[in-house]
């Protein structure tokens, strides 16, 4: 019999999405549900949840005292299920899953995800009317840390998977919030959801689910030391025996420059001459120059320091001086904002810089650019390198975690054994990175081996067809 899978998590693509832990609770699911998993997903219902599917009301439960509707709807364009965990007092807000319309955390943050934990908690254990045991609980992420701990006292309980996306989010709370919450006593210990005598929701699944996973095998080594443990490099180590990486598929439908509805013109391996097109089309929206022979280099991301950004703003005055183009897409730190937008103003034939959240863009960008920046401190796994490959369009990365993993350095060798599929430099400094860019600057000069390079990465498979059957096999070992 294949297990059922309940998998929580904080967002979803397209219903909701902040960052690449929304692509995979959205392709991922649905990888699965192909190769006949009954997967079904639960999240809270938030205002800002976008669909065409249909939404109805489930049932209702009761937990520490407050009563919480259950919805259900579908992942839209699949047959999966979603219940949407529905209290309007904490969710039904404009705003992200994490902060408000002005950027600032929700107030409330411990009390939303801990209602939250506790209805998946409910619905792991079968005890919300909706009629389904499942075997496995797949937890994702702090916002749901706090399952596996609940579900650890209950005496006849699904087996439980927690997957890290980020070490640096974590769920920390004052002590005084573990007491507001109510949670069991016997959680709270050093061994326990206790952190430096603070609350910390990541620690419920480090500590408590049977096994981890995170979502690249080079992650899942770094996450042992303290550069990127952020305190828990301990607790991991201790539990490395169940502790595996899996790198993230992507949803090859969605990022498809074939059939990509949200580009100018489509193309593929065979009409890879047709992707200059998007460059003219993107040239044009932001009113640059149309050149087709000066190089685009594309940033698509969050603006956190986790992203490297303080390192793009200090090569931006050198870059500015070579025969290029940049364009960036991103929101985040105020600081990077305001820097980003003032050289966007000075230089506008040069850099088009684009703040805020924008899906066709994001998409337009893969398409037209000729060079994609990744230069992160620290990279899980990463999905715009992996979008970029498949875009044709060259990603210049940092050695660290799953883009490690999946971009192949140019070198003498790489390239006679034709594996080489971008750039990839060590040190975190913008003297790497701006040798970096020069190098593939030479490259792109280079226009026999620039095909080389694209045609490499658009030929990798990085669809789930792997991946998922990688987290079958740890369902079917529970
Ligand atoms: P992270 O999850 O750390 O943000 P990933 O590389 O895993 O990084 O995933 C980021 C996802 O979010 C990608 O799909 C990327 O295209 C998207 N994204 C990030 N910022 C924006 C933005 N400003 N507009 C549109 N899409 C964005
Ligand atoms: C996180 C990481 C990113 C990863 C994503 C999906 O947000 O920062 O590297 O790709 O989760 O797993």
């Amino acid at each position: 019999m294949m297990k059922k899978i309940l998998f929580v998590t904080s967002e979803a693509h397209p219903l909701i999405k902040t960052g690449g832990l929304a692509d995979v609770s959205g392709s991922l699911p649905k990888a699965l549900a192909e190769l006949g998993v009954d997967v079904r997903l639960i999240m809270p219902n938030y205002r800002a949840i976008k669909t065409t599917e249909e939404i109805y009301y489930k049932s209702t439960v009761r937990v520490n005292n407050t009563d919480v509707n259950i919805l259900e709807t579908r992942l839209p364009g699949t047959q999966v299920i979603v219940w949407l965990v529905d209290y309007p007092e904490f969710f039904d807000f404009p705003g992200n899953p994490y902060v408000d319309e002005q950027g600032n955390a929700w107030a409330n943050t411990a009390e939303r995800f801990a209602l939250f934990c506790r209805i998946a908690v409910e619905v792991a254990m079968n005890r919300s009317y909706l009629e389904w045991t499942p075997d496995i609980i797949h937890c994702n992420d702090w916002q749901s840390g706090l399952v596996p701990a609940l579900l650890s006292l209950e005496a006849s309980r699904p087996a439980t998977v927690f997957t890290i996306h980020n070490m640096a989010y974590q769920g920390i709370f004052p002590k005084t919030t573990e007491a507001s919450l109510n949670l069991p006593k016997s959680l709270w210990n050093p061994d326990g959801i206790e952190f430096n005598d603070m609350l910390s929701f990541i620690k419920g699944g480090l500590a408590y689910a049977d096994r981890i996973t995170t979502v690249s095998p080079t992650y899942a080594q770094e996450i042992q030391t303290a550069d990127f443990g952020y305190g828990l490099e301990g607790l991991l180590s201790h539990r490395k025996e169940v502790l595996t990486g899996i790198i993230n598929g992507i949803d090859a439908n969605q990022w498809d420059p074939e059939t990509d509805a949200y580009i100018s013109e489509r193309y593929n391996i065979s009409t890879l001459n047709k992707k200059q097109l998007n460059k003219t089309a993107l040239q044009n929206k932001h009113s640059l120059p149309v050149d087709n022979n000066i190089p685009v280099i594309a940033l698509v991301s969050r603006l956190v320091e986790q992203k490297g950004i303080d390192l793009v703003l200090e090569c931006l005055p050198e870059m500015l001086t070579l025969p290029l183009q940049f364009f960036l897409l991103g929101n985040g730190n105020k600081s990077f904002e305001q820097q980003l937008s003032l050289f966007a103003e000075t230089y506008p034939d040069k850099i088009a810089i684009t703040i805020g959240y924008d899906e066709a863009l994001a998409h337009l960008l893969e398409a037209g650019a000729d060079i994609f920046l990744m230069p992160s401190r620290f990279e899980p796994c990463g999905l715009n390198q992996l979008y970029s490959q498949r875009y044709a369009t060259v990603p210049i990365v940092r050695k660290t975690g799953g883009l490690a993993d999946t971009v192949v350095d140019t070198l003498p060798e790489t390239l006679s054994k034709n594996t080489a599929t971008g750039f990839v430099f060590n040190e975190a400094t913008s003297g790497a990175l701006m040798e970096t860019i020069k190098r593939a600057l030479i490259v792109y000069s280079q226009p026999k081996t620039w095909k080389q390079l694209q045609t490499t990465g658009m030929k990798k498979d990085y669809s789930w067809t792997k991946s998922a059957k990688e987290y079958m096999a740890l369902y079917e070992q529970l």
